[in-house]
């Protein structure tokens, strides 16, 4: 059985952090699941991490639909949530619920996540009205980078800080299980956590929230030249990775692999036999 809505709910209840993890594939699944991981992300950070471009803003629903289903495949524990790329929810309260159904069917995810504040409340409702468990995202939202300019820390100003706060209640109102905060001013995520029942989910938002998401290359240093402030890596696996790849050149072009143990071998006999034959066939 899956970790569902209500053992997360419960975590934050008892007071116990949620370790959240982003996954794209086969192998990042089942690593986060097999590290005890109770809720893994399909984000839409695909777009950079997977596909190599610089934000977003390109991943399609077709793509978050493929690599879900991947992940929900490569799993049994954790609850999968799948995110709605740009375009796939904002046009209307439809256009969202169609396209939530279709990553809750045929990608099999437990939940969706979206991002906006009290715009996006009326949406979320309906979402949740027909059965999808939805996870909020606000704070630097990434599918609007542009519009912030850059990815900035969010509420550091009387302004956004109060917006920010007015956004979080909203989602909670609307229905959401979940807030994820991204790059919030760390005592305002504080702020946030307390005043709301549902868990926050934090990244780049300090250790007051009630859990903790981070991307998988992030921790693991798959891409040794991007480290952004608000991850730890906590192995340069990226390193490691490449070390053992031009090793496994120069041992080729050495000749020095494959070794007998990485062949197959057959019967003197039949080789014998062959030998005799001038033929290919
Ligand atoms: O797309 C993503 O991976 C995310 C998380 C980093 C929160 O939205």
């Amino acid at each position: 059985m899956r970790i569902s809505v209500r053992d997360i709910q419960k975590l934050k209840t008892n007071g116990e952090p949620i370790p959240t993890l982003t996954a794209y594939d086969a192998t990042s699944a089942y690593l986060g699941e097999a590290a005890g991981v109770p809720l893994l992300l399909v984000g839409d950070s695909l777009g950079m991490v997977v596909q190599g471009h610089q934000s977003t803003i390109p991943v399609t629903l077709e793509h978050m639909i493929y690599h879900s289903a991947i992940v929900v495949r490569a799993t049994q524990k954790p609850m999968v949530v799948g995110d709605l790329p740009f375009m796939s929810y904002q046009l209307s309260s439809e256009q969202a619920l169609v396209s939530s159904g279709r990553l809750m069917q045929e990608a099999g995810v437990n939940a969706v996540k979206l991002e906006g504040g009290e715009t996006m409340a009326s949406t979320i409702k309906r979402i949740v009205e027909i059965g999808i468990p939805v996870m909020a995202h606000i704070g630097l939202t990434p599918q609007s980078v542009n519009r912030f300019g850059g990815f900035r820390v969010q509420g550091r100003e009387i302004t956004s800080a109060r917006q920010l706060l007015r956004d979080a209640q909203a989602v909670q109102d609307a229905g959401a299980f979940a807030v994820v905060l991204e790059l919030v001013a760390a005592p305002l995520a504080e702020m946030i956590t307390s005043r709301l029942d549902i868990p926050t989910i934090g990244i780049g938002s300090g250790a007051a929230c009630d859990g903790q998401i981070q991307v998988f290359h992030d921790l693991l240093g798959l891409h040794p030249s991007f480290g952004p402030r608000h991850a730890k890596q906590f192995v340069n696996a990226g390193a490691a990775m490449e070390g053992a790849l031009r090793q496994y050149v120069d041992e080729v072009k050495s000749r020095q692999f494959p070794t007998l143990e990485n062949g197959f071998s057959m019967s003197d006999e039949v080789l014998a036999t062959l030998q005799t034959e001038s033929e290919l066939v």
